[in-house]
C-alpha cells in the first residue's frame, strides 16, 4: 500500500500525544488530590489536638474530662462519621471508641502521625497524636470515614478525564485541520496538473506555495520547458517529413490517376487501380500528418486567428465535395447560416473536410449527409449529420484517439481524422459532441464554439 504523507504526519503527531496524555492526566490528578488530602489530614490532626487539650496533667497524675456537648460537637461532620480515643501511657482506654484501640507504634510527645486502618469492616483515616502524661505519653487518636475524601477523588478523576478528553478532541481536530492545511499546496499542484491535456506544457503558477515546495515546482517547470522544446522539435521534424512526402505522393496519385485513363492492357488494370488507391491513401495520410504537426495545441499564435464565417467554410466544402459525394452515391446537403467565430480558416476547412469525408466513407451509399451552420444563444455551431450506422456509445471516446478505427470502419483511413478534428476543436476552445441525430439513427457531430472565446484568448495572451 502506498504510504500517505497525511497519515504519516498524523501518526507522528498523535502517537506521542497518546503517550503524553496519560502521563499529563496522572500528573493533573495528583496535583488536585494531594493538597486536598493534606488539608483533610490537617483538619483531622486539629481535632486530635483539640481532644488532647481536655487531658489534664498534674505531675504524674492525669485525667480526661470532656462534656457530652463538646464530644457531640467534635463528632459533628456533615458527611463522615467521626471517632476518637484517648489512651493512657499504659494502654488503658481513658475515653472514646474502644474500636480505635489498634496496635500502633509508639510515637514521641508532640508527634502527629496519619495512618489508614480498616476497623469493623470500614476504612478509616486516623490521626495519632502523643501528649505528655507524666513520664510517658498518652495517645489521642482521631479517625473518620472516607466519604469526603472519596468524593474529592471522584471529582478529581472526572475533572481530569474531562479535561483530557476536551484537550484530546480539540488537539486532534486542530492537527487534522493543520495537516490538511499544510498539505493544501500539494493539492493545488495536483489540481493544476490533473485536468491538463498532454500538450499543455505551461509552467505551474503557484506563487504562494511554501518555500519547501518551490524547488519541486521549479524542477517540474524546467521539465515542462524541456518537454515543450522536445515536442516543438518533434513537430517540426514531423511537419518537414510530411511536407517532403506530400509532394511526391501527390504526384504519384495524379500519375496513377492519369495512367488509369490512358489505354492499358486489361491485365494491368487491377494493379494500376491498387497503386492509385495506395497513392491516394498515402497522400492523404501525409496531408493529415502535416495538419497534426501544424496544429498548435496551445493556440499561442494569435496572428493566425481571425474572424471566420462558418457559412463560407461550408460553402467551400460544398464546392469541394459535391461531385465526390454524388459519385459515391451520397446525398450531400447544406443549410448554411452566417455564424462567425474567431478561428483559423485553414484548420476549420480541414475539420469540416474530415467530417464530410467520414460521413461519405463510413455512412456509405444512399445515405443523406447534411452540413449546418448557425448561431445559438451560447455561440456559433457547425454540424455534420448523416443517417448511416453511426458510432456506438462505447466507441465515441475512442474514435477521438489517434490511429483508432471503428470495428466496422470503411475505406482505407488511418484513424487520424477525428483525432485531428478533436485537436482543431480544442485549439478553438470549442466543444465537440458526437451524438445520435433526432431521427434516431446515424451520427451527428456538433462543434459548439464559445461566444467569448476571442476575449478569453486575449486575456491569456496579455496576462
Ligand atoms: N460518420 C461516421 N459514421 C460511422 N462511423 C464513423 C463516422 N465517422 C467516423 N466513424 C468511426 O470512427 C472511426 C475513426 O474515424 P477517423 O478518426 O476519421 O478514422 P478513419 O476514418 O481513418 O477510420 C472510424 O474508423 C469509424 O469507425
Ligand atoms: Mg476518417
Amino acid at each position: 500500500m502506498a504510504s500517505s504523507l497525511k497519515q504519516q504526519l498524523l501518526l507522528w503527531l498523535l502517537v506521542p500525544m497518546l503517550v503524553i496524555a496519560p502521563v499529563a492526566a496522572a500528573l493533573q490528578y495528583w496535583l488536585v488530590i494531594s493538597p486536598a488530602k493534606q488539608e483533610f489530614d490537617h483538619q483531622l490532626g486539629d481535632l486530635a489536638i483539640a481532644i488532647a487539650s481536655f487531658l489534664k496533667v498534674e505531675g504524674s497524675n492525669f485525667h480526661f474530662n470532656m462534656t457530652g456537648e463538646t464530644e457531640h460537637l467534635l463528632r459533628t461532620d456533615q458527611l463522615d462519621t467521626e471517632f476518637f480515643l484517648v489512651l493512657a501511657p499504659n494502654g488503658k482506654v481513658l475515653a472514646g471508641d474502644a474500636a480505635l484501640d489498634t496496635p500502633e507504634d509508639k510515637i514521641a510527645v508532640g508527634e502527629m502521625r496519619f495512618v489508614d486502618r480498616k476497623i469493623n469492616g470500614r476504612l478509616l483515616r486516623m490521626a495519632v497524636y502523643a501528649v505528655a502524661c507524666g513520664e510517658n505519653p498518652c495517645q489521642v487518636r482521631m479517625a473518620e470515614t472516607l466519604i469526603k475524601r472519596n468524593r474529592v477523588h471522584a471529582q478529581a478523576l472526572i475533572t481530569t478525564l474531562l479535561s483530557i478528553l476536551v484537550l484530546g478532541v480539540t488537539t486532534t481536530g486542530v492537527m487534522l485541520v493543520a495537516v490538511r492545511h499544510g498539505l493544501k499546496p500539494l493539492q493545488d499542484i495536483r489540481a493544476q496538473l490533473a485536468d491538463r491535456s498532454l500538450d499543455d506544457l505551461r509552467a505551474l503558477e503557484l506563487p504562494h506555495a511554501p518555500s519547501e515546495l518551490q524547488p519541486l515546482i521549479t524542477t517540474l517547470n524546467q521539465l515542462f520547458k524541456r518537454q515543450a522544446e522536445a515536442s516543438t522539435l518533434q513537430k517540426t521534424f514531423l511537419a518537414d517529413a510530411a511536407h517532403q512526402l506530400r509532394t511526391p505522393l501527390t504526384a504519384l496519385q495524379t500519375e496513377s490517376e492519369l495512367s488509369l485513363l490512358e489505354p492499358h492492357p486489361e491485365s494491368l488494370h487491377p494493379t494500376l487501380e491498387r497503386i492509385h488507391q495506395s497513392a491516394s491513401r498515402a497522400a492523404k495520410l501525409a496531408n493529415q500528418l502535416l495538419v497534426i504537426a501544424r496544429t498548435d495545441p496551445d493556440g499561442q499564435s494569435m496572428a493566425q486567428f481571425s474572424r471566420v464565417n462558418l457559412k463560407d467554410i461550408g460553402a467551400e466544402a460544398a464546392n469541394e465535395w459535391s461531385s465526390r459525394a454524388y459519385a459515391a452515391g451520397v446525398d450531400l446537403g447544406f443549410q448554411l447560416e452566417t455564424a462567425c467565430v474567431n478561428g483559423q480558416a485553414i484548420l476549420l476547412q480541414e475539420l469540416l473536410s474530415n467530417l464530410i469525408h467520414n460521413s461519405i466513407e463510413h455512412a456509405g451509399k444512399y445515405t443523406r449527409v447534411t452540413i449546418k451552420t448557425h448561431v445559438t444563444e451560447s455561440g456559433a455551431v457547425l454540424e455534420v449529420e448523416d443517417d448511416g450506422p453511426g458510432i456506438k456509445e462505447h466507441e465515441r471516446q475512442q474514435v477521438l484517439q489517434r490511429f483508432f478505427r471503428g470495428a466496422h470502419a470503411q475505406g482505407y483511413g488511418s484513424g487520424l481524422g477525428l483525432a485531428i478534428v478533436s485537436d482543431i476543436v480544442r485549439i478553438h476552445g470549442a466543444r465537440l459532441i458526437l451524438t445520435t441525430p433526432g431521427s434516431g439513427s446515424g451520427l451527428l457531430v456538433r462543434v459548439a464554439f464559445m461566444r467569448d472565446f476571442s476575449r478569453a484568448r486575449q486575456d491569456r495572451q496579455f496576462h
